[in-house]
């Protein structure tokens, strides 16, 4: 009987919308079960949306909305975008579920049972204003490790390091601002450190894991493994842990078991045969998890430990694969380049999405960069103009000259080799998840395709001799339906159109081949469009307009029309400051956004001593285009006053950085801007406040004042 394989990618956050890089590994994974499921393999995709711990309930406090609506709402938008990117799940749970909490009981039990679990009294973080005991994102401070400031009180998002609460410097409570206190607690501590041998083993022994993150965990487990504090105090939104009455399995316990409650839901709820225990205890059972960089320590160390705990099948394999960045830059809401799944398929076809990330896909960890014109260029070039090309000309070709007829063909054939060839390099790189490598053979094979066509001219060929040409085009149909198998895991639809137009159904893996003969095919249709850019442009201010009216109903700017900033402003804090290298009049800044950091090059040295600006808070525009100046990248840009060449800095005094500067009622636009649109709003200063096209900038807790005369001018 074939091997069980289970194959899951990490458990999607629910207190937000899915983004386009959460979507790397949806797709990633998707492909990659696809193609077992093509080749015949026993496999199923199970998955869920993480539910527990501080971000939903805070999220669902500030709503005004318990955390039971803001999951499920969330819930039912996840599995609208997986349907709308073609990922299809077997089961696509939730961690807030029966079997969830059963198996979160069963594997905490086990621990215990074992000796691996134990009890003891911590100092743990309490707001004597909120009343509460503060776990991981109620508290915010900077990371011990790297000291980036205002990171969460579990892991730091600038190193990845995981900590305790109580390990910050300078922590602040995340609901009121308040200094929190220490106040004892008896927790539950899963003892990691005893796992240190067989983890290392289970590392070195495994040849499936990626060579660079085995390294890079084998050191951690040099460094010492520390044990792991597996409960939080209430009020906390998570699975109540048994005989206890206000602690709560830390979210990053149960979301893991959560694999084995998707599992379980699959083999009970949808396909009604055996159970969870199939894959999780029998043996011989294969178990595949995809994760991206950011969780490695929780897959690599924590979870395989409990797993060893509690008795249960470990992970053959776990694949991870990097970040997404857009136009070579971070994500970021400020820069709008923050795509949610559903924005971006508004202008573009998903399942081109899934093509190009595919190209991007191997088993490096090395992030990958979402271009937007290299993504039209790819589309356009060589789904379009290579695979699209190819099978739509042999079908039109056939439907228009040969009554949709072709004969069958000579076996014995150079070609036909190669292919062979190329067929089984697809078939490895998808094993081995190459997407990449996948992708170029497949293109390799679609050129090969048309070079074929182009070089026995069959428009002659009808002319001379029509059986001769009901063979070529006997061999491009043949190529085609393998096209439509290689690309299928990949673009599942465009393979389902070809396949009807071949007038073909439901082929696998074991219908490669050229044994295709007599056969009528059904008709053609253009399978794949170019992507317009100016198409596109129409289609964004199409979207805007019905956007903006739509907002007009709802009475959401009053006017009309809803007001946005000519740029947008936050405020920072210069946190470092050196001479520009190769010019006298600049300086270099690191800068610190709150929940970003910055490089800024600006002109100030004949105005200011370095010591001054130091530590000074200062306004940036965000969405100016980046720009190298003298050979230095500068990500933005301060705002100073400047009158009769006195220059001063605009400071901010009560604000903090990543606060938002702006005009009242105004929203942030969107999308970049460049120095010479900056230059065309109004930059005054006037009694004393800096004001942009003759209004005053403010944020949340004051009016941006600058001791300047009037009219001098802000840039
Ligand atoms: N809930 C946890 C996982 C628990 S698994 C038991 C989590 N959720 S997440 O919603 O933040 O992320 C889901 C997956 O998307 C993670 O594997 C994460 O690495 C991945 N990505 C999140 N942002 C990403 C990019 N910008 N680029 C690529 N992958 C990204 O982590
Ligand atoms: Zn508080």
């Amino acid at each position: 009987m074939a091997k069980k394989t289970l194959v899951t990618s990490a458990l999607l956050y629910a207190n937000g919308p899915m983004h386009i890089g959460h979507l790397v590994e949806y797709i990633q994974t998707d492909i990659y079960v696809r193609f077992l499921k093509l080749i015949g393999e026993d496999v199923i995709y199970c998955c869920a949306d993480d539910t527990h711990g501080a971000p939903v309930s805070i999220n669902a406090e500030k709503q005004g909305i318990t955390p039971e609506e803001l999951i499920s709402g969330f819930y039912r938008e996840h599995v609208d975008d997986f349907k709308r990117y073609l990922v299809e799940f077997d089961s696509y749970h939730t961690t807030n579920s029966k079997e969830n909490k059963y198996y979160s009981d069963l594997l905490f039990n086990k621990c215990k049972k074992n000796g691996f679990i134990y009890k003891k009294k911590v100092m743990q973080l309490f707001c004597s204003r909120c009343k509460r005991f503060l776990p991981d994102r109620y508290v915010k401070g900077s990371c011990p490790k790297c000291g980036a400031e205002d990171q969460y009180g579990d892991v730091c998002e600038k190193c990845g390091a995981s900590y305790k609460a109580t390990e910050l410097s300078m922590p602040y409570c995340s609901i009121c601002r308040q200094k929190p206190v220490e106040k004892e607690s008896e927790h539950y501590f899963f003892k990691l450190s005893v796992f240190s041998a067989k983890l290392e083993k289970w590392l070195t022994e495994n040849k499936h894991l990626q060579k660079e993150i085995v390294n890079s965990v084998r050191h951690w487990i040099k460094e010492g493994l520390n044990d792991w504090d597996i409960t939080r105090d209430g009020p906390y939104f998570g699975f109540k842990i048994p005989e206890e009455e206000n602690l709560y399995y830390y979210v990053w316990f149960d979301a893991p078991i959560g694999y084995i409650a998707s599992t379980e839901n699959y083999c009970r709820n949808i396909s009604k045969s055996g159970s969870a225990d199939d894959y999780w205890l029998a043996p011989g059972s294969r178990i595949i998890h995809f994760i991206g960089k950011d969780i490695i320590y929780f897959h690599f160390l924590f979870w395989p430990a409990v797993l060893m705990a509690s008795g249960f099948n470990l992970p053959e394999s776990i694949i991870v694969h990097g970040f997404l960045t857009v136009n070579g830059e971070k994500m970021s809401k400020s820069r709008g380049t923050l795509y949610t799944a559903r924005e971006l398929a508004e202008g573009y076809e998903p399942e081109y999405l899934r093509y190009y990330y595919a190209n991007m896909l191997s088993r490096k960890i090395a992030d990958l960069d979402l271009n937007f014109s290299d993504f039209t260029d790819r589309v356009n070039n060589e789904l379009v103009a290579n695979l699209g090309n190819f099978c739509f000309r042999t079908l039109t070709f056939l439907e228009k000259n040969l009554d949709s007829e072709f004969v069958g063909i000579d076996m014995d054939n150079e070609l036909i080799k190669e292919i062979n060839n190329r067929v089984k390099t697809v078939h490895d790189a998808y094993k081995e998840c190459n997407l990449k490598d996948a992708i170029r053979e497949i293109m390799a094979i679609s050129a090969l395709g048309n070079r074929y066509f182009q070089d026995n001219e069959p428009w002659k060929l009808i002319k001379e001799d029509r059986e001769r040409a009901r063979e070529v085009l006997g061999l491009c149909v043949n190529i085609a339906k393998n096209l439509a198998v290689l690309i299928r895991p990949i673009m599942p639809a465009f393979s389902d159109s070809l396949q009807k137009q071949l007038g073909l159904f439901g082929l696998t893996w074991e219908s490669i081949g050229f044994k295709l003969e007599k056969h009528r095919i059904k008709g053609a249709e253009i399978l794949i469009k170019k992507i317009e850019k100016e198409d596109k442009e129409k289609k964004d201010s199409e979207e805007k307009e019905k956007k903006d009216s739509e907002d007009q109903k709802k009475g959401k700017a009053g006017t009309g029309k809803e007001k946005l900033m000519p740029f947008n402003l936050k405020v920072g804090k210069i946190t470092e400051i050196d001479d520009h290298p190769d010019a006298e009049k600049l300086f270099v800044m690191q800068v610190d956004l709150g929940d970003e950091k910055r490089q800024l090059v600006a002109g100030l040295k004949p105005f200011l001593p370095k010591h001054e600006l130091l530590e000074k808070k200062i306004i940036v525009v965000t969405n100016l285009e980046h720009a190298k100046l003298r050979g230095v990248v500068s990500q933005g840009m301060l705002l100073a006053a400047d009158k009769d060449n006195v220059v001063k800095v605009i400071e901010p005094k009560s604000s903090r950085p990543g606060d938002r500067v702006y005009i009242k009622g105004y929203d942030d636009m969107q999308g970049m801007i460049n120095i010479k649109q900056f230059m065309e709003h109004k930059r005054l200063v006037k009694d004393k406040h800096a004001e942009i096209d003759l209004k005053p900038l403010v944020t949340d807790s004051e009016t941006i004042e600058i001791d300047m005369p009037d009219k001098s001018e802000i840039r």
